[in-house]
């Protein structure tokens, strides 16, 4: 099997890209994980980068080239994927429509609901009696493109957003590699 490249666009702690580099040592995960971007300097998800030697860019996003920058690094490194994977910037029209190939998220609730940030916050105001996380298609909508594939858990008494943060990224894990897998299945 040939495996894609994919590129991972990070901002915080990465346990979903250190989910994504250990399913993708496996010969059968149809990608490789060939580059991480990220636009915070002190981001801890950088660390799985190093330790695993796995080229990256740390980008700032208040440079006005900073997007021709990264779409040449996703050239040279013949990126045919991206997985957003808690980064925290919205994908503009023009990056999108350059790079022409499919960009996939990672979001924390069951999409269309509770799109955008405190997604826990919101389901434990609203009373939800299930939660759970949602892998997508971006398009140029926040939060909004075609829905990949959805975990879900029935929220208890005590569970708090601690709790709920905790249960969400175990099922994030599960979900990301399962929808990269869906994805290519046919392919
Ligand atoms: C995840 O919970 C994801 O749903 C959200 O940001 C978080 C990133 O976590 N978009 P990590 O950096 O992968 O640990």
């Amino acid at each position: 099997m040939v495996k894609k490249n994919a590129c991972v666009f990070i901002s915080g702690n990465g346990s979903n890209l250190r989910s994504l580099i250990n399913h993708s040592r496996n010969q059968t995960f149809p990608i490789n994980i060939s580059l991480v971007v990220c636009n915070k300097i002190n981001a801890k998800g950088i660390f799985y980068a190093k330790k695993y030697s796995i080229p990256y860019l740390i980008i700032n996003t208040k440079k006005r080239n900073f997007e021709n920058i990264v779409l040449q690094k996703l050239k040279r490194y013949k990126i045919s994927l991206i997985c957003l994977a808690g980064y925290m910037k919205i994908i503009s029209k023009n990056f999108l429509k350059s790079f022409g190939k499919k960009i996939i998220n990672v979001h924390p609730s069951l999409l269309p609901k509770f799109k955008g940030l405190n997604t826990f916050e919101r389901v434990l105001k609203d009373k939800e009696k299930k939660t759970g996380c949602t892998i997508h298609y971006v398009n140029e909508k926040l939060d909004n493109g075609k829905n990949i594939i959805q975990k879900s858990f029935f929220i208890s008494k005590e569970d708090n957003v601690k709790f709920l943060k905790k249960k969400t990224q175990s099922l994030e894990h599960k979900a990301f590699s399962e929808a990269i897998i869906k994805i290519y299945r046919y392919t």
